[in-house]
């Protein structure tokens, strides 16, 4: 929750923001407990009102794993979907209950398999190397398996997060099922819970999700021939949000009927009962929660070409606008009322002409020490944060009620030596 205060200074959570600024260094990441937390319970509450059957959201980790996050995510009520044996040991970490971490992947290492196994995890099999492995591993203990399939659907989003069509390296390929479920029905120490399928992420429209239901409760019916008895099926995550004012995403509830809808449709008139229904948003639930506060630094006047503003930050807190060409919006924390009276580029302080965080955005008069904040960077910043240029990563602080706590430490320059070592040869010669 954004206000705007006495000072005419942006307040995220009730914190002044240059104030936090002052507190914590920048760049920041402020993230809005009250935010995240409203966003969890619009799912949870969209599936109790659209699904009759029962229903689990799960928090798409990979948006942003650490501790605090996960640990909010439980206290919500939401499983974990993880990617990574990191991932799954900071869910662990946080007490997230074993029963409700789901392991994403498309190659998973065994070492990885095993942690999973022996705290009970469900593992979302990807592909026959998997499947086999876990076969064998899994020894006498009875390991919780769903199978990931790839549904064949299209969506318009960017090509790099797509992945529902076939064409993609993620998943069984559906003509492959029936493989797939012969070999699991003989598998004694597998038990094949659920099916899974994911589109893509940023998506916009509301059909593909809405064909995908018909498509998963058709395999659902093919399972059962092979007495496989699949009582989850997990619709993945993907809904997009607003980054931009040309941004237009359906509301969560809205998300939730359309795919809820077609799988209830879909189960009557096959005569199928309704399965516990999953789905595993990562971007919607986090992404609007936070904001970046950076302190600007050097300006260069390109005469009537652009004017570039940098931050202290850039492409390796927020690689986003370098990596798929996202766009974002920012304000500057310290003059809310001031008009937008100049057109600007934000540059990011890394060696790399593309290091470019927006481009033309009409905002302010800016000068150096001015707080700028780039809105909604929850989803794919902290988690996709790189150490380039051997910038340590920023901290990150929790907001709510005028009260904020540090949820993850910057790093220091001692961090960035840590696996440092130096051979006793090349020590001699320092
Ligand atoms: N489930 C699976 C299997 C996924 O692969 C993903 C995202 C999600 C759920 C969550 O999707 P969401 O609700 O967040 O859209 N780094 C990119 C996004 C990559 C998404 C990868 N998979 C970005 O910054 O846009």
């Amino acid at each position: 929750t954004a206000t705007v205060n006495e000072q005419d200074d942006l307040a995220i959570g009730g914190c002044d923001v240059t104030t936090l600024v002052e507190q914590f260094g920048s760049p920041l990441y402020i993230l809005d407990e009250d935010t995240l937390r409203t966003n969890c319970r619009l799912y949870r509450e969209a599936l109790q009102e659209y699904y009759p059957g029962s229903s689990q959201v799960l928090y798409a980790s990979k948006a942003w794993s650490c501790l605090a996050v996960c640990a909010i995510a439980k206290s919500e009520g939401l499983g974990i979907d993880v990617v990574s044996g990191g991932e799954l040991y900071t869910a662990l970490q946080a007490g997230v209950s074993p029963d409700k971490i789901y392991f994403h992947g498309n190659n998973k290492s065994k070492a990885e398999l095993e942690l999973a196994i022996a705290n009970e995890c469900t593992i979302v099999v990807d592909n026959w190397l998997e499947i086999e492995t876990l076969a064998q591993i899994s020894g006498t203990k009875t390991t919780k398996v769903m199978l990931r399939v790839t549904p064949g659907i299209e969506c318009h989003t960017h090509e790099y997060i797509r992945t529902g069509h076939l064409d993609s390296k993620f998943g069984f390929d559906p003509n492959q099922l029936d493989a797939v479920f012969s070999f699991v029905s003989q598998q004694p120490n597998l038990n094949c819970l659920g099916l899974h399928a994911h589109i893509g992420s940023q998506i916009f429209e509301r059909q593909p999700h809405q064909d995908l239901g018909p498509v998963m409760v058709d395999w659902l019916g093919k399972a059962s021939s092979y007495g496989l008895e699949i009582s989850e099926l997990n619709i993945g995550g993907g809904l997009g949000i607003c980054y931009t004012q040309a941004d237009d995403p359906p509301s969560i509830q809205e998300w939730v009927k359309g795919a809820a809808t077609a799988v209830v449709n879909a189960c009557q008139s096959q005569g199928i009962s309704l399965p516990k229904l999953l789905c595993e948003p990562g971007r919607s639930l986090i992404g609007s929660a936070c904001v970046t506060a950076y302190t600007v630094g050097s300006t260069k006047v390109v005469p009537e070409i652009r004017t570039y503003i940098a931050v202290d930050g850039g492409m390796s807190d927020n690689p986003r606008p370098i990596t798929y060409q996202s766009q974002y919006r920012a304000l500057i924390a310290n003059k809310m009322s001031a008009p937008h009276s100049e057109t600007v580029t934000i540059a990011g302080k890394h060696c790399e002409s593309g290091d470019i965080l927006i481009k033309d955005i009409q905002l302010p008069q800016i000068v150096a020490g001015d707080t700028l904040v780039v809105m909604a960077t929850g989803a794919y910043n902290y988690s996709m944060a790189s150490n380039y240029n051997r910038l340590p990563r920023p901290a990150a602080v929790l907001v709510k009620n005028g009260e904020a706590n540090l949820i993850l430490q910057r790093e220091t320059y001692t961090d960035l030596l840590r696996q440092d070592l130096l051979p006793q040869r090349l020590n001699e010669v320092r």
